[in-house]
């Protein structure tokens, strides 16, 4: 039985954040001046357990939902990680448990979390060039090592693995043809995705968003590309198909051409709120509420509630005429806290 929004979206995908820390600092999304040495990460007590997770799932779960996703922050720096995949991969109903990582330690881990029952990855790559990789991370890492996990995931069979390249204007928008040259013929399936405004820290401006049209024109202008069909419902990526047979690559504009009006997803936070959009300024405790001993059907009630009251479009509802907190609101929750 699924319920329905106000806007009549139902509720398909959880996104569970398990961790907001990070190894890496990509400046659009933990720049080092908000995430440094002074930053209050959660504390162990503050995190949902994996009992908690997978009883929130379970209850999704009965009410429609059948895809999952663990994000983070860095979803691979939470000790014992495969003890939820495990967990979440039994839940009646779910069909699709997947996992998005910036892929340092995906090397080490990608058959344990196969054999735990991952479905497959996503993994964050924005350069092949080792300068330009820094500039956008922050951090000294040298992309042959997120290749190697790239590799990795795929042999262990969490296909088809996606790449995913968040592309800033005069940071990294050199290295779109480069990539789509790299990952051309292989298994793998590069998505472009344009630099979006999400929480308060990273400074964002339009002026930096390379919109998916134009990464489309210049890419289609070396390898011609024509346009495939929706995969599923609520999909946030647009595809192309390569003409010469070369696979296919994603668009994902959120900023140009919002996806608001299909989405159907939530995010539960690593402490255990419950968001109903990627640019929520507050979020649902559900943590209180798993701790107080309620029941099953108490939890069930209050998700249907939270669902059926939800009517977010933030990106369709964007303006760039609007300043961020224009209006004395609190701050946009940051993505490292409410998970990708
Ligand atoms: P697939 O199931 O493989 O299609 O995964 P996905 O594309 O939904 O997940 P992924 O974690 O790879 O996210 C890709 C990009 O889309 C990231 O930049 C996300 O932040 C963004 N994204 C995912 N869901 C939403 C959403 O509901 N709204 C917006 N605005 N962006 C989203
Ligand atoms: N805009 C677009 N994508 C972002 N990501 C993180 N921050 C942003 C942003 N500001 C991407 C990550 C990861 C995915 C979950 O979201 O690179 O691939
Ligand atoms: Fe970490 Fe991913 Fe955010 Fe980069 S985009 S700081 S890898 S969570
Ligand atoms: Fe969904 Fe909010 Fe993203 Fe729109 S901006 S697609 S409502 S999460």
């Amino acid at each position: 039985m699924s319920t329905l929004d106000s806007l009549g979206r139902p509720l398909r995908d959880l996104r569970i954040s398990v961790t907001d820390r990070c190894n890496m600092r990509c400046r659009y999304c933990m720049p080092r001046e908000a995430f440094g040495p002074g930053h209050a990460f959660m504390a162990r007590a503050e995190l949902l357990s994996f009992e908690e997770i997978a009883r929130v799932s379970e209850a999704l779960a009965a009410q429609g939902v059948s895809k999952l996703r663990l994000t983070g922050g860095e979803p691979l720096l939470r000790g014992g990680l495969e003890r939820l995949v495990e967990m979440l991969a039994s839940i009646e109903g779910i069909e699709d448990l997947a996992l998005t990582t910036n892929g340092l330690l995906l090397a080490a881990r990608a058959r344990s979390l196969a054999a735990a029952g991952l479905s497959r990855v996503t993994v964050s790559l924005d350069s092949l060039d080792e300068a330009t990789l820094r500039e956008m991370s922050d951090t000294p890492v040298a992309p042959a090592r997120i290749l190697a996990g790239i590799d990795a995931a795929g042999a262990a069979g969490l296909a088809p693995v996606k790449v995913n390249m968040v592309v800033r204007r005069g940071v990294n928008d050199r290295s779109v043809l480069e990539m789509a040259e790299h990952f051309r013929g292989r298994s793998e399936t590069l998505r472009f995705i344009e630099y979006m405004d999400v929480g308060s820290t990273n400074g964002w401006r339009m002026q930096e968003v390379v919109p998916g049209e134009e990464i489309l024109a210049t890419i289609a202008s070396r390898w011609p590309l024509e346009r495939l069909p929706v995969a599923r419902a609520g999909d946030v990526a647009t595809r192309y198909r390569y003409l010469d047979g070369a696979g296919e690559i994603g668009l994902i504009g959120s900023v140009s051409e919002p996806f608001c009006g299909g989405c159907t997803r939530a995010r539960l936070s690593a402490d255990g709120r419950l968001f109903t959009c990627l640019f929520a300024r507050s979020g649902h405790d559900l943590r209180a509420l798993l701790r107080s001993g309620a029941p099953d059907a108490e939890i069930e009630a209050r998700l249907r509630g939270i669902w059926s009251a939800r009517s977010d479009r933030y990106s369709a509802e964007r303006s760039a005429a609007t300043s961020d907190r224009a209006d004395g609101a609190p701050a946009k929750v940051e993505m490292s806290y409410i998970g990708g």
